[in-house]
């Protein structure tokens, strides 16, 4: 497997990874149909959380390990009253920060449409002005493979939504490292808190464009077992009928789980 990284402490890379699966021109990609129906979930979560919101609970969220990649959030903007971003690489840090908030804008008007809101010039300026304040904060640094994830982070208690897109299935070889890290990021939320994630499914490799990964060939329903068994209840699980997806070998497919209240 050869690597061609933009930096040597990256995992894959980035730049390919981006144009390999959120391309600026969404709806006219060859990946449109994954990611719309990736934002379709998150749609649904988006309003399944929007029923705590509107019983007066704001959301602090986390987002472990962004990747380059700010589409997934559009659906939760208006829900977030912060999100504290993370990456590993410092490219795709980078790239979060710098890249011209621009990019984004087909996917706010993809998503506006896909909730059938209103798309006019307000709308997508609102939502492209929340994902621009978001980016441009303080990016941190994570590692879930050490024993501090976030060597920055004094605590996790001012989080109740906790984030991760293709992280810990991304990043694993075989199913006993995935549930270390899932069980290492489960330790991290308090009772009533949230954790979206969406995960490979029945995938033996995914790529960037340019590299192979390996992925443990996880199921949702494992993965749901796993957090039942941990005290979460699961409030939207959905697999993808999508087979083989742009650059993997299986799925995809996203949860919503809720860390039960203590007693
Ligand atoms: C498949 S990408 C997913 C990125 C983004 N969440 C998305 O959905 O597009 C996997 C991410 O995990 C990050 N990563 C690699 N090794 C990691 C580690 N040890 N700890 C945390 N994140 C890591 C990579 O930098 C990359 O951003």
């Amino acid at each position: 497997m050869t690597k061609n990284k933009s930096n040597t402490n990256d995992y894959f890379n980035c730049m390919s990874y981006l144009s390999q699966y959120w391309p600026e021109e969404c709806e006219n990609s060859k990946v449109w149909q994954e990611n719309r129906w990736l934002l379709k979930c998150y749609i649904e979560v988006a309003k399944i959380l929007n029923k705590d919101k509107q019983a007066g609970k704001g959301f602090q969220a986390l987002e472990i390990s962004t990747g380059p990649t700010l589409a997934p959030l559009i659906p939760f903007l208006e829900l977030l009253d912060s999100i504290q971003l993370s990456d590993y690489s410092p490219t795709n840090r980078k790239i979060l920060r710098t890249i011209d908030i621009n990019y984004w804008k087909k996917y706010i008007v993809a998503v506006l449409k896909l909730e059938n809101k209103k798309k006019n010039s307000t709308s997508v300026k609102r939502r492209l002005a929340l994902l621009d304040n978001f980016r441009k904060q303080k990016i941190l640094d994570v590692d879930i493979k050490a024993e501090k994830p976030f060597p920055d982070l004094v605590n996790y208690e001012k989080f109740n939504l906790f984030i991760m897109h293709f992280v810990a299935d991304s990043i694993t070889e075989n199913k006993r490292e995935y549930y270390d890290i899932l069980k290492k990021v489960l330790k991290m939320l308090n009772p009533s808190n949230h954790l979206i994630m969406s995960s490979l499914i029945d995938c033996k490799t995914w790529d960037d464009g340019v590299s192979k990964y390996p992925s443990p060939k996880l199921s949702i329903k494992e993965i749901e077992t796993f957090l039942l068994k941990n005290n979460f209840d699961i409030k939207f699980a959905k697999q993808s009928h999508i087979e083989h997806g742009v650059g993997l070998d299986g799925g995809m497919g996203v949860i919503l789980a809720q860390k039960k209240a203590s007693i």
